[in-house]
């Protein structure tokens, strides 16, 4: 299969452009697509053989479920079989937006897209090519990000090209996404709401508007979140973070490394080392943590691209969006630098 790129405007989208999206959608066929987080992989929700596709193409375990985008709020009362006044507070503050809702399902949507559980996770993302996609499709988007499995998230047109090029027949390119990392995802089923996943919407603001959030999921729960389970946003190389660095210590992760004959490649956080030592890859990244997250996962990609066989990286504070980063880099790490 080829895989067309087609270009679109982020603000404005091109009706030719969108049309052809959604006649691909609605053949049942998959389509790359930008959102405000990241790049999704898109199919007909309702359809179980579009779906099942899905997994296919990015080599996703079956049981991982997949989150419903929709374009209109009415669709809520359809796809989810009870919907709690803290949901309509919250879709009220944050839709269309990154905060992915996982409510007790309806018997409209299909297994394969639940992975078989009775709960769904839904947002309304808050990009006009998604929104104008999904409404000229005339149905919910199935949609998890347009990776390989176990790859970082794709942020532009050209990283879900390395991933799935010949695997899908349309990407539309409306250039590199804005946050960087994925949706929050928030457990509404219980009685207090349960941070799944943080991201996009931060726990900071989600508490400013329904009070307390359960942030260490019990482990039903973790078993109910089965996205949790897997080790997600791994490049090639061997990922170390420092968590809390200072230039003294990344300098000496560095040679520690380079000392076993080691290709090192760095992502630092605005220019806290003075002298970056001689003969390392790297990828520098604003010090502020909105444009830290926005891009991170290039830098990943870029590092394993120049085929390096470790990367270190330079951690955030876990506050506000850094609670996201940091998550997405303890799951990458397979050696994490604690420091003093
Ligand atoms: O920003 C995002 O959320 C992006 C864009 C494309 O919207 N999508 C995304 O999808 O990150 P994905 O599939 O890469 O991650 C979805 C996460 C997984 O951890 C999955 O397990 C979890 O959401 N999830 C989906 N349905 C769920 C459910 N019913 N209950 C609990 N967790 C669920
Ligand atoms: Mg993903």
């Amino acid at each position: 299969m080829e895989t067309w790129v087609v270009p679109i405007n982020p603000r404005h989208p091109e009706a030719g452009a969108i049309t052809q999206g959604a006649l691909l959608l609605r053949a049942g066929e998959l389509v790359a697509f930008p959102t405000e987080t990241v790049y999704g992989l898109g199919a007909d929700a309702l359809r179980p053989e579009a779906v099942r596709k899905i997994f296919e193409v990015k080599g996703r375990p079956p049981d991982n479920p997949i989150i419903v985008h929709i374009a209109d709020r009415d669709l809520l009362r359809e796809l989810a079989q009870k919907v709690p006044p803290q949901a309509f507070l919250l879709t009220g503050h944050f839709w269309p937006g990154p905060l992915t809702l996982v409510l007790p399902r309806s018997a409209a949507v299909p297994d394969e897209v639940t992975g078989g559980l009775d709960t769904l996770a839904v947002r309304m993302p808050a990009h006009p090519v998604a929104l104008a996609l999904i409404r000229e499709a005339g149905a919910p988007v199935a949609a998890p990000s347009a990776n390989r499995s176990g790859r970082p998230s794709p942020t532009t047109a050209a990283h879900v090209l390395q991933d799935l090029d010949g695997r899908i027949p349309l990407i539309l390119d409306g250039g590199p996404t804005e946050i960087g990392v994925e949706s929050t995802v928030l457990d509404l089923t219980g009685p207090t709401p349960v941070l799944l996943r943080p991201g996009g919407v931060t726990l900071e603001a989600l508490q400013a508007v329904v009070g307390p959030v359960e942030t260490k999921p019990v482990e039903g729960l973790r078993r109910r979140s089965p996205g949790t389970r897997y080790r997600h946003y791994q490049p090639q190389a061997r990922t170390v973070l420092v968590v809390d660095p200072t230039p003294d210590l990344t300098r000496e992760v560095i040679a520690a490394h380079r000392a076993h004959g080691q290709r090192v490649g760095l992502i630092q956080r605005g220019r806290a080392l003075k002298a970056t030592p001689s003969g390392i890859r790297v990828e520098v990244l604003p010090e502020e943590v909105a444009g830290y997250a926005q891009g991170l996962f290039a830098a990943l990609r870029a590092l394993d691209e120049a085929g390096v066989d470790v990367i270190v990286v330079e951690g955030v504070p876990p506050q506000g969006l850094g609670l996201a980063v940091m998550d997405r880099l303890r799951r990458a790490a397979s050696e994490i630098v604690e420091g003093t």
